[in-house]
């Protein structure tokens, strides 16, 4: 009798982990976010290549992504990435269009394969304001 009471028991028990695990599926993790502010880059551009192009960013200018983008309001943690309240995410905006216009004026038409094309590294250089010459 005893022994059949501890049987019901852990049965017991047993069927009870499997009904809460059930319950407790680990999540499904969200599916990345699209870019809901891309005003330069193009719009159907992948996550792959968003990614490259932010990467790059980093590495020419020698900054972290917060030097573009903003922090989640009220604290939380992280960066609004699709916020323009960061005045150098327009001015990176600027800049990348200016290097295209570069890129497709004195480059790409004529010397296509045969000169390096401008990129921000060419004037950065791994810093966040180029060495600028100022005349008095
Ligand atoms: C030099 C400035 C700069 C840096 C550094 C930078 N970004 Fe960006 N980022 C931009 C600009 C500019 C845009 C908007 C491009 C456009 O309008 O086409 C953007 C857009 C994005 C977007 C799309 C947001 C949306 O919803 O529209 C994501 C995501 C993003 N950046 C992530 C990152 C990450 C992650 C890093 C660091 C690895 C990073 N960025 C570093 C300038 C920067
Ligand atoms: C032809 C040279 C050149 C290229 C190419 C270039 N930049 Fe710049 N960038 C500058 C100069 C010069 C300044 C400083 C402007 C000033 O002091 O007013 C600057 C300033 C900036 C700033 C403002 C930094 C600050 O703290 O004020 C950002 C952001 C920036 N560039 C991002 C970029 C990105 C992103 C690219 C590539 C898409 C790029 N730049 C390509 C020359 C360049």
């Amino acid at each position: 009798m005893l022994k059949l009471n501890k049987v019901i028991i852990i049965g017991t028990i047993a069927s009870l982990v499997v009904a809460i695990s059930a319950f407790t599926q680990p999540e499904i993790p969200p599916a990345k976010e699209k870019p809901t502010n891309l005003k330069v880059l193009p719009k159907n551009i992948s996550d792959e290549e968003l990614t490259k192009v932010m990467r790059g960013f980093n590495a020419a200018l020698g900054v972290k992504c917060g030097h573009c983008h903003a922090a989640k309001p009220n604290g939380e943690k992280g960066m609004d990435f699709a916020s323009d309240t960061n005045p150098n995410k327009d001015v990176a905006r600027a800049m990348l269009k200016m290097t295209n216009k570069i890129n497709k004026k004195y480059f790409n038409e004529k010397h296509e394969g045969i000169i390096q094309n401008i990129t921000c590294e060419t004037c950065h250089n791994g810093k966040a304001i180029p060495k600028t010459v100022a005349l008095k």
